[in-house]
């Protein structure tokens, strides 16, 4: 019937008083694989108010002796990177060995962050005064950077141990504290990861993670006056909060409609290859997967070709068997997929694949000759079924990639660099990839979306400064 696990407060484990858990469904087996607390509204409460206060004297904690912690919980991390990874691949269906990456790509952008914020807050500015008209050389200026206070970090189910960090070891290196809802399914992974950083011995009360229904302590939680920052990661509830939150920082990403803009000189075994990583990798459940193909007609014949021919290569099955396609997150994920790919048959789409689907899992699907009258010519499958629209300029391209709501990534495949990067700058999304299919990494990348895809940018060196203000102290001479 599941392990239950418990939630994480003032630095010891704990049962929720409301005698409530949440059941974590295995997606590839559908049973119960584990459960957890249902935390409630007062043991929310709770935690923000014990951030509040351990914020309070971590801030006054040199900042090497922050990142030697970081630094130390990062080394755990690696440590305990299979039973993490077997969490993820029975709580989210990861494929194992990607599974395994999650985990070391995270402990490496702990490290990471502890340098970079070492470096970062290490500098202050000083400034004078007669620079400005009217001034003389009476006032000497100090800035510096502080934390922010409570930091409340929101990761989706696709990387519940990178995207959790990813915001946790900024927050902490720049002094705040951490208050953690992960998502339902990756809270056990997450759990595992914050035991991590207990056993790197951080104060009691500055990381706390609560588990729960989104309906009891979703709007409690980012709506709560005691928190300072909100950093999330995940879809349309992201533009809920912002519209919620109150007067504070909002770090956002929320998804994407990547599109991958195919020229007619372009290597299309490259192309190709790209797609496949690009759109098929964790069965297209990441934000930056290739969403969308947009293939000029003179090589689309040849391209799908080529893709199909590595399509029918992918092995599709257990995420313990480390196969490429494993099921997705959810039933309802799996209708919702399921809806597009039937609205594009209906429409006329050419299927080069037959439509197959079992429980959760659903085989690799390439539509082709997809036209914007259909659903899924827009909207984001997070599934392993891509559409390429063919088009006759590069112009219709770039129009159906800024009609998109989304704007996050997107991908040019030319051998003309200049074409590549008057198309980049015509793009109107965060990230455009050069003869590559979009990825947020390297982690000290900068990482933004614009329009529905986010607010602010992210990647290690943003992320540390988004979430400190500056503070100036200016001596004012006789
Ligand atoms: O799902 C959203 C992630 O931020 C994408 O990260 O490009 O490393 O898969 P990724």
């Amino acid at each position: 019937d599941g392990d239950v696990y418990k939630y994480y407060s003032d630095g010891e484990w704990k049962k929720s008083s409301s005698g409530k858990t949440v059941s974590i469904i295995n997606p590839t087996t559908r049973k119960t694989q584990y459960k957890v607390q249902a935390c409630s509204q007062e043991e929310v409460n709770k935690v923000i108010d014990l951030a509040k206060s351990a914020q309070k004297s971590w801030a006054k904690t040199p900042l090497w002796k922050r990142a030697e912690l970081l630094h130390k919980a990062a080394a755990i991390l690696k440590e305990h990177k299979a039973p993490i990874a077997e969490c993820l691949v029975k709580e989210i269906a990861k494929p194992a060995k990607d599974a395994v990456t999650e985990v070391v790509r995270s402990g490496d952008l702990v490290s990471y962050c502890a340098e970079e914020g070492v470096r970062i807050l290490g500098e202050g500015k000083f400034l004078v005064s007669d620079s400005f008209p009217g001034n003389e050389r009476t006032k000497y200026c100090l800035t510096s950077k502080i934390p922010l206070g409570v930091i409340l970090a929101i990761p989706p189910f696709n990387y519940p141990v990178n995207l959790a960090v990813s915001k946790i070891a900024p927050a902490l290196i720049a002094g705040n504290s951490i208050v953690l809802k992960p998502p339902t399914q990756g809270a056990v992974s997450a759990l595992h990861m914050v035991h991590c950083f207990h056993l790197a011995g951080f104060p009691k009360g500055l990381i706390s993670c609560v588990t729960g229904k989104g309906s009891e302590i979703g709007d409690f939680l980012t709506m709560h006056p005691g928190v300072n920052c909100i950093s999330f990661t995940g879809g349309d509830t992201g533009i809920a909060i912002s519209k919620k939150a109150g007067m504070i920082p909002l770090q956002m990403e929320l998804g994407g409609k990547d599109a991958c803009i195919v020229l007619e000189d372009a290597d299309l075994d490259l192309v190709a290859a790209n797609i496949i990583k690009g759109g098929f990798s964790y069965s297209g459940q990441r934000c930056t997967a290739v969403k969308v193909v947009l293939v000029m007609e003179s090589v689309a014949d040849a391209l799908v070709e080529k893709v199909k021919a590595k399509v029918a290569k992918l092995s599709v099955g257990a995420p313990e068997d480390d196969c490429d396609i494993t099921p997705v997150v959810s039933e309802s994920s799996a209708n919702f997929i399921e809806g597009l790919v039937l609205d594009a048959k209906e429409k006329g789409a050419t299927f080069c694949q037959e439509y197959k689907r079992e429980g959760n899992l659903i085989w690799p699907l390439l539509l082709d000759h997809v036209r914007p009258d259909m659903r899924i010519a827009w909207e984001e499958p997070f599934g392993p079924v891509l559409p390429v629209i063919r088009i006759n300029s590069v112009e219709e391209g770039i129009h159906h990639c800024n009609a998109s709501n989304f704007g996050l990534q997107g991908c040019v495949f030319t051998k003309d660099v200049n074409k590549a990067i008057l198309i980049s700058d015509a793009m109107e999304t965060g990230t455009v990839q050069i003869n590559s299919a979009p990825a947020r990494g390297p982690d000290h990348f900068p990482f933004q979306g614009i329009k529905d895809s986010g607010i602010g940018s992210q990647g290690i060196t943003n992320s540390i400064n988004m979430m400190t203000k500056v503070k100036t102290t200016v001596i004012n001479l006789p």
